[in-house]
């Protein structure tokens, strides 16, 4: 009793400071909060739902409902124009669709990727995730240091020289549909391009056959599960403090650890034959291996920089394009004549051939129309965001620096003053004597950061859909939803179900 009553003695004044000093520090937070809304409250935007705190709906309701927070993103930017302010506590960003500040912005070095989500992606709940590769690398000269090193592996002289695999691995498909169609069953296809896509980035890439069509694998799961975990890690701040999630939270570190633990293995087994004097390609894994260090040792943070670009390029550079076949096959589906035209163009260039050559790719031009238009209303890698240090206008509006700027191509491939008629589905939007989009159509972003895998994905993209083209007749199974799943890229929440049969190619 009487060592409580010494303990009450001295934990009162303590406990009484303890909770002055959160008073404080609660009050002078509110206070600075005041101070972010009056420096930005000029800006229009939605209200917000209290004095003090963020923007109005949370986007992980609007997850958990299903619904794509790009259409909210969507709907504030038909009522507020073409840059308007959402609030999260103290942190405020402005959304733009100004073509002429998204021309400034982008094209211009001077504005850094922002902190907030670049910084951030370095790990996903504590795991090392994209490190300082080349996605997430802020510094501009750290940053063009690895992009001039991989540039060659993505020359036109280069990905002429992918045509090969990209045929075959393409025929894999065709073969796994020609069993699909034989016996009738419906094709996931999303799920089949997805066995492609990743089949290619292995083989073209790190020189690793998976060929996922007939093995099956932990790197798809693995990669859809750090997509979703990004997408939790990045949108709410409280995820990783509710002990409810603490399994899932455990499930992402693993799925990063898997893809960086293969990183080590297949790097150590390339460096191994660099050192034999073995002939190598030069391909992506040689030249993230002299991104990391041009020294013959390489220190730990070289070793870890190295998996950095590893699963960038294992996540960047697969479901992007796995989606954009899924919608692009969606989309034929439910238009018939844009399917015939495609058909037709595809007999023509290609007839009965199997190898389609770089040159029948340029060829391909209403196919080129359909897959851009594609990426117009489902802009697979939806965004990008900048840094705005200093004060900036757009469209007569004073933005104050300091303040973060979001790009979103989801929304201005759907806004009806850039596109008519933005919900309809019309490739000649893309005809080569059409006007060119002016700086509100940008599935790839643009400038400096823009992707540097986009010429490979579309023609890796134009391979596989010319040959289903070439040798399938399907359809959609009917009932399914054309809904967008919104799951850090976007993808079809069916899958995309298709009955297929053979085509008479042979005759046309
Ligand atoms: C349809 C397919 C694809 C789409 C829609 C797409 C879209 C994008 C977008 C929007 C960015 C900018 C990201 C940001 O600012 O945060 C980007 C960057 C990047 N993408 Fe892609 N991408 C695709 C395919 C690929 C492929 C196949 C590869 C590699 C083989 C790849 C590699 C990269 C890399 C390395 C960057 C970072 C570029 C830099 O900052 O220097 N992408 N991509």
């Amino acid at each position: 009793m009487a060592v409580f009553s010494v303990f009450l003695t001295l934990a009162t004044p303590a406990l009484t400071f303890f909770f002055f000093l959160l008073i404080v520090a609660f009050l002078a937070y509110c206070l600075y909060v005041r101070h972010i809304h009056m420096k930005y409250d000029h800006i229009p935007g939605p209200p917000r739902d209290s004095f003090l705190l963020g923007h109005s709906p949370s986007f992980l309701r609007i997850m958990k409902n299903g619904g794509v927070v790009h259409d909210k993103f969507l709907e504030w930017a038909e009522k507020y124009g073409p840059v308007y302010r959402i609030n999260g506590l103290h942190y405020v960003v402005v959304c733009v669709s100004s073509p002429e500040a998204t021309k400034e912005i982008l094209m211009s070095p001077k504005y850094p990727k922002d902190k907030f989500v670049y910084k951030k992606l370095f790990s996903l709940f504590g795991q090392r995730f994209l490190g300082n590769g080349l996605v997430t690398a802020r510094d501009h000269e750290k940053w063009y240091k690895q992009r001039r090193i991989m540039d060659p592996a993505f020359s036109s002289v280069y990905l002429r020289g992918l045509m090969g695999t990209f045929n075959e691995r393409a025929e894999k498909l065709m073969d796994k549909l020609a069993d699909v169609a034989d016996s009738k069953k419906e094709a996931n296809m999303l799920h089949l391009v997805n066995c492609v896509t990743l089949d290619v980035i292995a083989k073209v890439a790190f020189g690793v056959d998976l060929d996922l069509l007939k093995n099956s694998s932990p790197f798809p799961k693995a990669i859809e599960t750090c997509l979703k975990g990004m997408v939790y890690y990045l949108r709410d701040r409280f995820f990783q403090f509710n002990p409810k999630n603490r399994g899932y939270i455990n499930e992402v570190r693993e799925a990063c650890r898997l893809l960086r633990t293969t990183g080590a293995q297949w790097i150590d087994e390339r460096k191994t034959a660099m050192q034999n004097g073995d002939e190598v390609p030069k391909d992506i894994l040689t030249q993230i291996i002299k991104t990391a260090s041009q020294e013959d040792s390489m220190t730990e943070e070289d070793e870890e920089f190295m998996l950095d670009n590893f699963v960038t390029f294992f996540i960047a550079g697969q479901e992007t394009t796995a989606n954009q076949l899924a919608f692009c096959i969606m989309e034929l589906g439910r238009h018939p004549d844009i399917l015939e035209k495609a058909k037709k163009e595809v007999d023509d260039v290609i007839g009965m051939k199997h190898e389609i050559s770089y040159d029948d790719l340029g060829k391909l031009v209403y196919l080129s129309q359909v897959l851009k238009e594609t990426l117009r209303m489902y802009p697979t890698a939806p965004g990008t965001s900048r840094h705005i240090a200093e004060d900036i206008v757009i469209d007569g509006i004073h933005i104050p620096g300091g303040i973060n700027a979001l790009f979103n191509s989801y929304v201005s491939g759907r806004l009806d003053k850039f596109f008519k008629d933005p919900l309809r589905f019309d490739p000649d939007r893309f005809h080569p004597d059409a006007s060119k989009p002016y700086y509100c159509y940008y599935p790839f972003s643009l400038g400096p950061r823009s992707c540097l895998g986009k010429n490979f994905a579309q023609m890796e993209a134009k391979v596989v859909m010319a040959k289903l083209l070439q040798r399938f007749d399907f359809t959609l199974v009917p009932e399914q939803t054309f809904d967008i799943l919104d799951a850090g890229t976007l993808r079809p929440k069916s899958g995309v179900l298709c009955s297929l049969s053979h085509r008479d190619y042979k005759n046309k």
